[in-house]
């Protein structure tokens, strides 16, 4: 059990799922979606198929609860097609140009036919995990089933957040944790209670994964934020001014809203322009907003430690996500 051994896996299994699309017609939507994944196009490889994390944080919550992960990849793969459309989807809503060092989907194919693509990749997901029945019982199957769609709609509900907030003046942080709940640490939990299911773990148990991919996703998306301000372009493969130009109410920036000082009264003179992203991200390191989410970050993955001490994960499975969890603190990408 070891990450070289899980990665090949979890391609082979997306790449069989998403081959639902590979018929005579529609070679070209197939396309869409292979390239979306980092499997074609120009630049693709590892860096163009983003780092996967949440199907091996399937697999190793099963193996470190007891299961068998091969048995368990139809419902890694659904969780990483999940939040692959809902890349797809994101970067039309945030208008964002890049994604791992690729243009997006939409910047090539256009809004319409991408929104296609998304959809397409969204059923797929929901496809994939039904294959579960051919190793588990059908209770088991829809129990992973209701769990993934559960999480589709908090994934739903934290968008709507982050987009309504986006012309917003009067948020707090109080309004940020439930929003990065639901876009983004929803899917980690989901994936991690899923796995904790397919392992065979009791209840309890599972709860206790859950909440560590609960945590460790609340982390997870404060590092995002923090990257999308002061991260290294080359390195995240994303555009790092689109935040502060869309207006996103990311954690630095309500922290630097609840200070009174040149970064508050520059923000609420109205939208950001390309030329002075630099200038306005300096603004805001110097009100200790960067330093701010490194800790919230820091105290949100200490959290995620305890519970998954609490799923008391067994064997290497074990020791890996909890290697995982201390990795994701301190990525660059
Ligand atoms: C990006 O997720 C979107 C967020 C929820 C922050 P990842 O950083 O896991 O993206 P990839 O899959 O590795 O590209
Ligand atoms: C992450 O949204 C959550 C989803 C995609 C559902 P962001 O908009 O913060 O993530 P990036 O920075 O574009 O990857
Ligand atoms: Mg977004
Ligand atoms: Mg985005």
């Amino acid at each position: 059990m070891n990450l070289p051994t899980l990665l090949p896996a979890i391609e082979l299994e997306l790449q069989q799922q998403v081959a639902r699309l590979d018929t005579s017609r529609t070679q070209v939507y197939h396309q869409m979606l292979t390239y979306h994944m980092g499997w074609s196009g120009l630049g693709a490889g590892p860096e163009a198929a983003g780092k996967r994390i949440r199907p091996v944080m399937v697999l190793l919550a099963c193996a470190a609860a007891g299961g068998n992960w091969q048995q368990a990849l139809p419902a890694a793969a659904a969780v990483e097609l999940v939040h692959n459309f809902s890349l797809i989807h994101d970067d039309i809503q945030d208008k964002s140009e890049k994604r791992r060092g690729r243009p997006t989907l939409w910047v090539d194919h256009g809004i319409a036919q991408a929104i296609n693509a998304g959809d397409g990749m969204f059923i797929i997901a929901h496809l994939a995990i039904t294959d579960l029945e051919h190793a588990y019982p059908a209770e088991t199957t829809l129990r992973a089933a209701r769990i993934l769609h559960e999480t589709c709609l908090d994934l739903t509900r934290g968008q709507y957040l982050d987009i309504s907030y986006e012309t917003r003046l009067d948020l707090t942080e109080d309004d940020y944790w439930p929003m990065i709940s639901g876009k983004t640490a929803a899917l980690l939990a989901g994936a991690l209670q899923i796995g904790a299911l397919l392992g065979g773990a009791s209840d309890s148990q599972q709860t206790a994964y859950r909440e560590f991919g609960e945590y460790l996703g609340l982390a997870f998306q404060v590092q995002d934020d923090i990257l999308g301000i002061w991260g290294d372009e080359a390195v995240t493969g994303k555009s790092a001014a689109s935040d502060l130009l869309e207006g996103k109410k990311s954690l630095p920036v309500l922290f630097g809203l609840g200070q009174s000082g040149p970064f508050a009264t520059r923000w609420r003179k109205g939208p950001i322009n390309p030329n002075e992203v630099g200038e306005v991200a300096g603004m805001l390191q110097e009100t200790g907003a960067y330093v701010y989410a490194q800790k919230k970050s820091q105290e949100y993955t200490e959290l995620a430690l305890q519970r998954l001490a609490e799923a008391n994960p067994q064997g290497e499975a074990g020791e890996l996500l909890r290697g995982l969890a201390g990795q994701l603190l301190n990525r660059q990408a």
